[in-house]
């Protein structure tokens, strides 16, 4: 006797998402009512009704449920990349210099950066389509920390880390103050942790080179909550849902400190 095997359901590719979850992330139905609204034939694809649970659902493709049409919920997509030097943090290079678009994974939507970094700086880089988010991290009034370690010239005198500390006059404003760790000392050099709060174009190099001691490397180690961890350089990876949450509340604590001030 020959045992029939059921076919094995259809899984979700890059090109598409199942029928049955289309519906259910749209809002309109549980996967279950989904299924049975498919099975009853209410469901169009391109104008035709299917009643294959496993369809997939592709970019362009029109799907209505008794006629409404269904409007795809779209994923949300939060990625921090570590960032190599030598890569410009903009989608499209009118100097076709390297762009972090060739260091995203393929097929995913489209994401921006939250801020940018220098050429020739490299770390910590979020990546997301939460346009909400992205600015409130951004904006200037909630002042999320960012930490960089920066290779300078020379060493930092007890004058330099107060003039840090107390905010450096650059040519057209004057940076706030900064928190400051020195990692080491070397000849010639030094290593250091600079924390600011601010996101000005170049900051932290104007911040030293006005104090005579030029950076020669510059990483960012941390935004907000987010740290590089073992994320290799080029690489990224999507947030974990603890870093997520910490991030939303980091824009949001700030946001409420804003309003009541
Ligand atoms: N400050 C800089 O000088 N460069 C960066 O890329 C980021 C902050």
């Amino acid at each position: 006797m020959t045992r029939r095997v059921a076919p094995k359901p259809k899984q979700d590719t890059a090109a598409g998402v199942r029928l049955n979850k289309y519906i259910s992330q749209a809002g309109i139905a549980s996967r279950r009512r989904a299924d049975e609204l498919i099975a009853y034939g209410k469901v169009r694809v391109n104008g035709k009704v299917t009643r294959e649970l496993g369809t997939l659902v592709r970019p362009g493709d029109k799907v209505d449920v008794s006629g409404t049409p269904i409007k795809p919920l779209t994923e949300t997509i939060y990625l921090v990349m570590h960032k190599p030097v030598g890569v410009m943090t903009t989608m499209r290079d009118p100097q076709r210099r390297r762009t972090i678009v060739e260091l995203l994974p393929k097929n995913i939507a489209r994401v921006v950066p939250v801020g940018r970094l220098d050429y020739d700086t490299a770390g910590v880089l979020l990546m997301t389509n939460d346009g909400e988010l992205a600015n409130r991290l951004l904006h200037p009034r909630y002042g999320v920390d960012k930490t960089y370690r920066a290779t300078i010239a020379g060493r930092l005198s007890p004058e330099d880390i107060k003039a840090l500390h107390e905010g450096v006059a650059l040519d057209t404003y004057t940076a706030a103050g900064a928190k400051i760790r020195v990692v080491s000392v070397r000849s010639g050099y030094s290593v250091v942790d600079i924390t600011i709060h601010e996101g000005r174009n170049r900051q932290v190099r104007e911040m030293f080179e006005a104090l005579g001691h030029p950076v020669q490397t510059l990483v960012r180690l941390r935004f907000g909550p987010i740290s590089l961890g073992d994320l290799g350089v080029g690489r990224c990876r999507s947030l974990t849902p603890r870093e997520l949450a910490a991030l939303r509340r980091v824009g949001q604590a700030e946001a409420d400190e804003a309003r009541a001030t």
